[in-house]
C-alpha cells in the first residue's frame, strides 16, 4: 500500500513537472504570461481557420466569440509586454521596448480590426477576409518584433 501511494505521488509530481517543462521551459513569470497570451491568440485564430477549411462546421456565435477573444487579447498585449523581461527561450526582440508606442499601436489596431470583424460577421463567406485581417495583424508585429 505504502509503495503504491508513493509511486502514485511520484508519478503525479513527475508528470506535472515534465508537463510544465514541455510547456515552455520558461522560468520568468512575465515572459510566461505573454507567451500564454500569444498561445490563446493562436488557439482562437485556429478556430476561425478550421471553420474556413470546413474542418469544423461554421458557427456564427463561436466565430464571433473567437474574434472578440482575439480582440481582448490584442488589447491586453501591451500590458503583458510593458515590463521589459527576458528569458533564454523568449523570442521577443529588444526593439519592442525601444519602440513601445508602435508596438502598442499594432496591438490596438488588431484589437479594433477583430472587434469590428466580429460585429460585421454574418456568414461563412466573411471568414476568408477576416482570417486575412488576423494573419496580417499577427504578421505585422511578428516580422518586426519576434525572432
Ligand atoms: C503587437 C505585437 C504582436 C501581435 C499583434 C501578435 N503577436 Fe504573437 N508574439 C509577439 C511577440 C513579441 C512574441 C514573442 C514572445 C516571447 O517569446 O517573448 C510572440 C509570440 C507568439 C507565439 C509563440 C508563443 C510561445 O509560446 O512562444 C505565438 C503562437 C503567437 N505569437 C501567435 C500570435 C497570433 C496568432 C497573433 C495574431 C492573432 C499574434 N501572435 C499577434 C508579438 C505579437
Amino acid at each position: 500500500m505504502v509503495s503504491l501511494t508513493l509511486k502514485f505521488i511520484f508519478m503525479v509530481i513527475f508528470l506535472s513537472s515534465t508537463l510544465l517543462l514541455a510547456h515552455t521551459g520558461v522560468k520568468n513569470e512575465d515572459v510566461m504570461k505573454r507567451m500564454n497570451l500569444m498561445k490563446s491568440m493562436a488557439e482562437n485564430s485556429k478556430i476561425i481557420g478550421k471553420m474556413l477549411k470546413k474542418k469544423i462546421p461554421f458557427n456564427l456565435e463561436q466565430a464571433k466569440s473567437s474574434l472578440i477573444e482575439i480582440s481582448k487579447l490584442s488589447r491586453s498585449t501591451p500590458l503583458v509586454f510593458e515590463k521589459m523581461a527576458m528569458d533564454p527561450k523568449s523570442e521577443s526582440k529588444m526593439i519592442i521596448w525601444e519602440e513601445f508606442d508602435n508596438f502598442r499601436d499594432l496591438s490596438n489596431k488588431l484589437a479594433d480590426d477583430t472587434f469590428s470583424a466580429a460585429k460585421n460577421l454574418s456568414d461563412v463567406d466573411d471568414l476568408k477576409p477576416v482570417l486575412k485581417t488576423i494573419a496580417l495583424g499577427c504578421k505585422g508585429c511578428h516580422s518586426r518584433y519576434r525572432e
